[in-house]
């Protein structure tokens, strides 16, 4: 039978994409041509473009973070040969909530974000894209344990994997820079 694990060096070059967000930036996703027809016309919609105004974690804007939830997930169904084109879709769409997390409490009072963004963005991947129901899913229960009821499917699993793998190297990359600069500047000092 064939091993569908992850090689070591996979899993190193995984790591080293959700830490660093610069091949989001050159758009090197774009290179992968399968998973670029599984996405594209998401990808292109100015209403997903615009999670690039909103952070996420560290220095990582929301779009960047989807982009790598979206592709690491991708990557793992189809390794497992898994639905991987709407494994793809709700992880592009699974943080559309469309704010600023870090002032939303002070503006508007609602103190529970981790708990109700994934409501609100269905609700806007709904009024913006056409969903399947598994997608549906997906995006609404893409916080569980958090919430408490599971994702349906194994692919939602995979994106629940890929959203907390993904934002535990995003603020792990920030604060690693930050330890560096502190030393660096302590040196020079
Ligand atoms: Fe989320
Ligand atoms: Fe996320």
């Amino acid at each position: 039978m064939k091993n569908k694990c992850f090689t070591r060096e996979e899993k190193e070059e995984v790591l080293r994409w959700a830490e660093d967000s610069s091949w989001i930036n050159q758009e090197r996703y774009e290179d992968d041509e399968a998973y670029l027809a599984c996405v594209e016309d998401i990808l292109e919609n100015p209403v997903f473009q615009s999670m690039d105004y909103f952070m996420q974690h560290g220095d990582t804007t929301c779009k960047a973070h989807c982009i790598k939830v979206s592709y690491l997930s991708y990557r793992i169904c189809r390794r497992f040969g898994w639905d991987y084109v709407q494994t793809a879709r709700a992880g592009l769409l699974h943080d559309l909530f469309l704010y600023d997390w870090h002032t939303h409490a002070k503006e508007t009072g609602e103190h529970f974000h981790g708990f109700t963004h994934p409501r609100r963005a269905l609700a806007n991947a709904e009024k913006y894209f056409d969903l399947t129901d598994k997608e549906k899913d997906m995006i609404l229960r893409h916080m569980w344990p958090l919430t408490p009821v599971p994702p349906k499917s194994r692919e939602g699993m995979a994106i629940i994997y890929a959203d907390k793998f993904c934002g535990l190297a995003e603020t792990a990359a920030r604060v690693k820079r930050w330890v560096l600069y502190s030393l660096r500047a302590g040196r020079t000092a």
